[in-house]
């Protein structure tokens, strides 16, 4: 204590370092059950994520009955993994968030549940997160890992007004956030996510679950314009509708196949990718100059596409943050920095909290 008001008083223009906060993130709303350590809302200290992609291949998504039993099986090597990691036992964290929705229940129930025996076991508070609100923080998270707060973060902190744009497996949703923690939702998909109709287009035309990274790598070697597909503008309004063009896939592929053609894997999953692109590009880039965004952010699963990354930063008005791959996918990390930014904003939530299936980003 005499050491450290002596070194402030020789120099006194430097502030009094603050105690680093360090909050534990656990999240199992689909179909990774993840855990890692975040310090002051940057630094990740550990992240680990146990993925069931194998488990559900066979099934062409995700089965609910068993993601569930699998986050049980998981989560709790996966939590002492993350903190065995980070060199940190639970007596030296400041809080526990966790993932509260939206997500399927089932999943979401043994990820809180966890949280609340390790929150009622050390007395450290509790706080429900929200998914959709941890893919927007990834952006604040610093890559490459450091070893602690007092490394230099490389990676610059989002500057506000932001357009964000969440694409995931289950969310298309345009947001305009001016400040921290706080969001309007511009529009959202009317039908399916753009992830779901990765997932669903793969299927249909015989690639591999999770449908994205196979689409990505199949068009590889295709032509984007070889096929026309509609893209849904939906004049004077932010939302997307992506069921049309999944029925646009679904009609080429019936009429190859009644014309006992081999279907042109590539060709197809490169003008399908291109649709989606466009669209999603195009939305966001108007909203960024009608809304004078200081910033574009894209997250979630689908902001790991290739071709949505090149497009989106050559046609963005202003500078645009896509997370690394591995930020984009499901991960804690996430939910341990959307953790943070609600931890200090004074959140703490009670051992009795549900999860929330459907919860809402703007009713956080
Ligand atoms: O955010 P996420 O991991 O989970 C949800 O919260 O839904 O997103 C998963 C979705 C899946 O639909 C998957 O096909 C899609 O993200 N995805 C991709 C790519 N990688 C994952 N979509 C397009 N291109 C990719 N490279
Ligand atoms: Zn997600």
């Amino acid at each position: 204590m005499i050491d450290e008001l002596s070194k402030t008083s020789q120099s006194p223009e430097r502030p009094l370092a603050q105690p680093a906060i360090r909050i534990l993130g656990i999240e199992s709303s689909c179909d990774e059950t993840a855990a890692a350590v975040v310090e002051n809302g940057r630094v990740i200290l550990s992240s680990m994520v146990a993925s069931q992609v194998d488990l559900h291949a066979q099934f062409g998504g995700v089965f609910p009955e068993v993601a569930s039993r699998q986050h049980i099986r998981t989560i709790y090597p996966i939590i002492e993994s993350a903190l065995q990691q980070a060199h940190i036992g639970l007596g030296e964290l400041d809080a526990i968030a966790v993932t509260r929705g939206p997500g399927l229940p089932g999943s979401l129930v043994i990820g809180i549940n966890t949280a609340k025996g390790l929150a009622l076991g050390s007395g450290l508070p509790l706080i429900g997160v929200n998914h959709l609100e941890a893919h927007i923080y990834s952006a604040w998270l610093n890559w490459p890992p450091v070893s602690d707060s007092t490394a230099t973060i490389t990676t610059p902190e989002p500057r506000f007004p932001i357009v964000a744009l969440i694409v995931s497996g289950g969310h298309t949703e345009l947001v305009f956030m001016p400040d921290h923690l706080h969001y309007q939702r511009l529009g959202a998909t009317l039908d399916d996510a753009a992830g779901e109709a990765f997932d669903k287009v793969a299927r249909l035309i015989g690639l591999a679950y999770p449908g994205g990274p196979s689409i990505q790598k199949a068009s590889e070697g295709g032509n984007p314009r070889q096929f026309s597909f509609p893209r849904a503008w939906l004049e004077d309004s932010w939302s997307f509708s992506f069921s049309g063009l999944k029925t646009a896939v679904l009609r080429e592929v019936r009429k190859l196949q009644e014309q006992n053609r081999e279907l042109p894997v590539a060709d197809l999953a490169a003008s399908f990718q291109a649709a989606v692109v466009d669209v999603l590009v195009g939305k966001t880039v108007r909203a960024a100059q009608k809304l004078e965004a200081a910033e574009i952010l894209i997250v979630g699963g689908v902001s790991a596409n290739q071709a949505l990354r090149e497009a989106i930063q050559a046609q963005a008005p202003c500078p645009v943050h896509i997370p690394p791959i591995l930020l984009c996918t499901d991960n804690a990390a996430m939910i341990a920095c959307a953790g943070h930014y609600r931890y200090t904003s004074g959140q703490r939530d009670p051992l009795s909290m549900d999860v929330l299936p459907n919860w809402p980003l703007t009713e956080v």
